[in-house]
């Protein structure tokens, strides 16, 4: 880590610097498609996510059931604008990384499971999946950017995580960490980043029952840049929480510092929960834009699920929440 060269505070990656003024409104959404609509020959052969679910071994897990307990009043974002529009770094600094993701070998992959449990353990993402039972929510995703998206995820309760993995009593905070392999996911290579990508959540916050581990979106095993195979997904909390490709999980009593807090410490924090009263240092969080229909509506704080959270930070009002 300490050779890492950090990034000036200007130069913090392209997107998640782009002031929400520049950021697409519904004419470029329309564009940007027309322009994806020129390779779209080419995308319907390699369709954006089509190919893969045919050959992953999961495959036979989808469409796992709706849990009804997790709907909400939005238009699901249609499948493909969200195929095409994604963070996920490791591919490059900007949206359009489908193709790139596709490099991504999903299949085997083992993950570590260690830290503070009874015993630390290796497991393979199909072995995984298949012991747990897959359902199927319908979340909101609320960018640190500004936009929003509503997405069908499949997956299961991060706290049947928990329950296998067995953490001590002294573990306080889970650690997630995403693969490393700069040869396959070539942005990697751009040193100013502090790869893997990290992200951490208190053990509260990881039992909460919103907590949730995607294996599937629409109806099928993850698409690669939407985090194949397993990723997290934390409706309360701006999406860059949501760690893609997880390759380790390590019960800690120690606070992870998360990827965009090292990069940006004074813009990014741990908790990172959704308020559309405490503005990003460089735009405001009062309005989100629908992505696919490019509406602005206003932001809820935790997104929309204080209910279920909010009861989480009652003794916390000393922390930095909301960044
Ligand atoms: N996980 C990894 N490993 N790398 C990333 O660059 N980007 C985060 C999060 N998880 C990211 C990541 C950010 S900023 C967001 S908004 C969401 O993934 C985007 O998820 P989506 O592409 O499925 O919308």
């Amino acid at each position: 880590m300490a050779s890492i060269i950090k990034q000036k505070d200007w130069a913090i990656s392209e997107s998640l610097a782009t002031p929400e003024d520049v950021f697409l409104n519904r004419r470029q959404i329309v564009k940007g498609l027309g322009m994806a609509g020129l390779g779209l020959a080419a995308a319907v052969a390699l369709r954006p996510g089509g190919a893969l679910a045919a050959n992953d071994p999961t495959a036979d897990l989808y469409p796992a059931e709706r849990d009804e307990a997790y709907m909400i009043d939005r238009e699901l974002t249609p499948e493909d604008i969200n195929l095409m529009y994604n963070n996920f770094y490791e591919f490059g600094s900007h949206k359009q990384i489908w193709k790139a993701a596709q490099a991504l070998k999903t299949n085997p992959w083992d993950m570590e499971i260690d830290g503070l449990v009874e015993k630390p353990f290796t497991i393979g993402f199909e072995d995984l999946a298949r012991r747990m039972g897959l359902e199927e929510r319908l979340y909101r995703h609320r960018c640190v950017e500004a936009w929003s998206m509503t997405v069908p995820w499949s997956g299961f309760a991060l706290s049947d995580l928990l329950a296998l993995a067995k953490p001590l009593s002294s573990a306080k905070f889970v650690r997630f960490e995403t693969f490393l392999d700069p040869q396959v996911a070539t942005g990697q290579k751009q040193r100013w980043y502090p790869w893997p990508y990290v992200e951490g959540v208190t053990m509260e916050e990881a039992g909460n029952d919103l907590a949730f581990l995607v294996t599937g979106a629409y109806g099928k095993p993850l698409a690669k840049q939407f985090g194949a195979p397993i990723r997290l997904a934390l409706p309360w909390k701006y999406g860059f929480k949501s760690i893609k490709s997880i390759k380790r999980i390590t019960f800690t009593d120690t606070r992870p510092v998360s990827f965009w807090e090292d990069v940006g410490p004074n813009e990014y924090g741990f908790w990172a929960n959704v308020n559309p009263d405490v503005p990003h240092r460089r735009w405001s969080q009062a309005q989100e834009r629908v992505l696919h229909t490019g509406e602005s509506v206003p932001t809820q704080i935790y997104n929309g699920y204080g209910d279920q959270v909010a009861h989480l930070y009652k003794d916390l009002s000393a922390e930095k929440l909301f960044m």
